[in-house]
């Protein structure tokens, strides 16, 4: 097992207010992290901060250690950074264009394609690891618009696979789909992990024990408890994560 992040200590504050505390850990190369949590418990922010999405928050700032193959990411160029370690917000919206053009969209612009004919291969690849290959193959120059939300999402992700990250963080990914999609897309992220690290962040209990290989419970900022699923779901070691896994938070 070889950590592909580590994070060490970290401690988050918006206006000098903490909203994540001495949080310190790891995630393995090839699985899928799950995070778990209620509202405000800072899930969003430590996904923001893996990739520094929220450097430029003047209200925002950190403290701590995160390491990417044992690199410190806060010395790397956030170009590079965000190459490596891409992210999916919740409810992403594909742009307006083709389907074939969302794909191209980030490679062609970070230079990753020369040839027409590279192209073309980097739109399968990218639309087969995302599950949705089958699906629009006849219709690639169709508006990425016109296909279902479920659909759309995976595009999404077809979107970030085409820039050939490391790491993929979702936020929620699954927000606002029907249960057949959202199992469309549980499948490609389990589809996923050979080639890609994940981290998950969701408010469905089911889908971390679906998924992760690890699940880790976040409660106001801090993380109270992480283990192999399997473990954590039967066996919790924290009454407070009993509690919430069992919906009997509040
Ligand atoms: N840009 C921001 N400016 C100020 N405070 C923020 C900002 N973003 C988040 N917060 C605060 O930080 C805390 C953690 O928020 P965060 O969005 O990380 O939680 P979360 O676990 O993702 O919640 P949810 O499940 O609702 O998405 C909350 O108290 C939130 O109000
Ligand atoms: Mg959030």
């Amino acid at each position: 097992m070889v950590n592909k992040i580590e994070v060490r200590d970290l401690n988050c504050y918006y206006n000098k207010r903490c909203v994540l505390e001495s949080l310190t850990i790891n995630v393995i190369q090839n699985e899928i992290l799950s995070i778990i949590g209620p509202a405000n418990s800072g899930k969003t922010t430590f996904l923001r901060t893996l990739n520094r999405m929220n450097d430029l928050d003047a209200t925002y700032c950190r403290k701590g250690e995160i390491y990417l193959d044992g690199e410190h990411i806060f010395n790397m160029n956030m170009e590079n950074l965000r190459k490596r370690i891409s992210m999916l917000f919740a409810m992403p919206i594909p742009l307006p264009m083709t389907i074939y053009e969302n794909i191209v969209y980030a490679p062609k612009r970070l230079g990753l394609i020369t040839r027409k004919s590279d192209q073309d291969a980097i739109v399968e690849q990218a639309l087969r690891d995302a599950s949705l290959w089958d699906e629009v193959k006849d219709r690639l120059n169709t508006s990425a618009m016109k296909i279902s939300g479920g659909q759309q999402q995976r595009l999404c992700i077809a979107r970030i696979l085409a820039v050939n990250p490391e790491v993929i963080l979702f936020d929620e990914p699954c927000s606002g789909l029907d249960p057949i999609s959202t199992a469309k897309v549980e499948e490609s992220m389990i589809e996923l992990k050979e080639k890609y690290t994940i981290v998950l962040v969701t408010n469905n209990v089911k889908q971390a024990s679906r998924v992760g290989d690890k699940t880790a419970f976040f409660l106001m900022g801090k993380l109270v408890e992480i283990d192999e699923t399997d473990k954590l779901f039967v066996s919790p070691k924290e009454k407070q994560t009993e509690n919430y896994i069992t919906g009997r938070f509040g």
